[in-house]
């Protein structure tokens, strides 16, 4: 495993803690959305929660998640390169600066803890798989996401099986590049992964 990104140790060991350790204090657990986009966060809720945490069992966290990546994905999947049946039709009338308000309102909310924890068996199976695919690579050490990489850490265990064995399958086609990593993995190895990631 390569240990390149794991800038957040030496940067404390720099005495840097006090930019890092004040960082998670941007993230809100409420914030009132601007007022042109507050109908819309209501219906969001619907799905993706009160307080961050997905009512829908295959519904990702978006509380938290990068601004960029989230305004990427809502791009795509108006422009059906990224297919969903539920997210189709939300975001088929929305405009460019709405879905990039919505991205930046979810984004600056705090990532909830879902409480799950990967189970042991999976631990050796999808610490292999990571190296080889080296996810580590782009969605940092602790696989929290930057920009328009995403977060994976703490992500719904449903939700990330079912979007990389999308990906895997080309079911969603708006990562050619990532999908082809899970393509050489069986998909029990995906899972795995997935329950890996879930579980950070
Ligand atoms: C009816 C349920 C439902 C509603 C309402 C809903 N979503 Fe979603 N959303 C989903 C599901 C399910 C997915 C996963 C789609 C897939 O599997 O590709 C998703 C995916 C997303 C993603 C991609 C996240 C990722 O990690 O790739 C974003 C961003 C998003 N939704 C934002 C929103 C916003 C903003 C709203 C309100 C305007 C909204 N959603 C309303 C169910 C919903
Ligand atoms: C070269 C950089 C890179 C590598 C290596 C990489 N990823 Fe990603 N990953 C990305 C980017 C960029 C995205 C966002 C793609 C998009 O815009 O849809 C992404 C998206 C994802 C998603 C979708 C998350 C969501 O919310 O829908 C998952 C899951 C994922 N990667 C898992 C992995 C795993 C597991 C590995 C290792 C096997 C891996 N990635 C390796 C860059 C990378």
């Amino acid at each position: 495993m390569s240990f390149r990104f794991s800038v957040p140790n030496s940067m404390l060991t720099l005495g840097l803690s006090i930019a890092i350790l004040s960082a998670p204090a941007l993230a809100q657990d409420t914030l009132a959305p601007p007022p042109e986009i507050a109908e819309l966060v209501d219906t969001c809720k619907a799905c993706h929660g009160d307080n961050g945490v997905p009512v829908q069992e295959d519904a990702p966290i978006i509380w938290g998640q990068e601004q960029y990546y989230m305004y990427v994905q809502m791009r795509d999947i108006k422009a059906g390169r990224r297919k969903s049946e539920i997210m189709g039709p939300i975001v088929q009338d929305l405009d460019k600066d709405t879905m990039k308000a919505l991205a930046e309102y979810f984004s600056q909310l705090k990532w909830p803890s879902l409480g799950y924890s990967t189970p042991e068996a999976d631990i050796p199976v999808a610490e292999a798989a990571a190296v080889a695919g080296q996810c580590p690579q782009c969605h940092l050490g602790a696989w929290v996401g930057n920009s328009r990489v995403p977060r994976l850490a703490g992500q719904n265990v449903q939700y990330l099986e079912k979007t990389m064995l999308d990906l895997k399958y080309d079911r969603r086609k708006n990562a050619p590049d990532v999908g082809a990593l899970f393509k050489d993995m069986s998909d029990e190895d995906v899972r795995s992964l997935a329950r890996y990631a879930a579980g950070k």
